[in-house]
């Protein structure tokens, strides 16, 4: 599902990620962690097509980014989603709104959509905040909107950036049950995280470690050593 080959990525002189390879199948799930500033946010960029590629190759759902043109990205984005660090939805619109949004612009009849977000609220426990605004939901619900909004399209490939920074522990872990769910049922998941409890609440999960813009592939144990900051 996903292949990444030799792959790096400078701004100006400075390269942020040097030759990193992994490869992850069908519903795998890969931890990307490492500290602040080792290129974790860079990757998934790259990964979701909105950083061009550099150096290297990336096959992802499909996809190879090396050849697909610009104007094709919005068919890359059907298969995969991200969740940014930074939520990224529309303040003053519901919750109900921002999540139909991506099934809007592909067409969907509005039955069929309002449907689907009712589905995916309620995976969220979103459903009684569904006609509020976003910006008057806490920040913990505008996270799970963000990740509402990234999975009601049912993508091959799922991305989130730290999606767990702003909460607290017990939210933490329904967040995370709800990626492992996707993961379950077949989406391959690539979620970047500090979170040591994270990491450990998955164990049969990849993981991915970041360090001065080089990567290791490591099972569980070897993380624990080498991923530990
Ligand atoms: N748009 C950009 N222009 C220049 N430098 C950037 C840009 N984005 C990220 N960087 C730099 O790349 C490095 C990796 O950043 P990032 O991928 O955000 O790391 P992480 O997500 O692991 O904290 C940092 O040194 C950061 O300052
Ligand atoms: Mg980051």
């Amino acid at each position: 599902m996903i292949q990444v080959k030799h792959l790096s990525h400078s701004f100006g002189r400075h390269w942020v990620l040097k030759n990193i390879s992994f490869s992850l199948d069908k519903g795998d799930f890969l931890f990307l962690t490492g500290p602040s500033g080792a290129g974790k946010t860079t990757l998934l960029r790259v990964l979701h097509g909105s950083l061009a590629l550099q150096r290297g190759r990336v096959l992802i759902a499909g996809f190879d980014l090396k050849t697909l043109p610009e104007k094709r990205l919005y068919q890359l984005r059907r298969q995969v989603a991200i969740v940014f660090q930074d939520f990224r939805i529309l303040p003053d619109k519901s919750v109900r709104d921002n999540v139909a949004l991506p099934l809007q612009v592909r067409g969907m009849i509005s039955g069929q959509v309002q449907k689907r977000v009712r589905a995916v609220l309620r995976g969220l426990h979103l459903d009684r905040k569904a006609g509020h605004l976003c910006r008057e939901i806490s920040g913990g619900e505008q996270q799970r909107v963000a990740v509402a909004r990234a999975v009601v399209t049912n993508p091959k490939v799922l991305l989130a950036d730290e999606p767990t920074g702003n909460l607290d522990k017990k939210l933490s872990m329904q967040l995370m049950e709800v990626f492992r769910q996707f993961h379950i049922h077949g989406t391959t998941v690539v979620l970047a995280t500090h979170s040591e409890n994270l990491i450990n609440s998955l164990p049969g999960a990849k993981i991915l470690c970041l360090k001065d813009g080089s990567a290791t592939e490591s099972s569980w144990n070897a993380g624990e050593e080498e991923c530990a900051y």
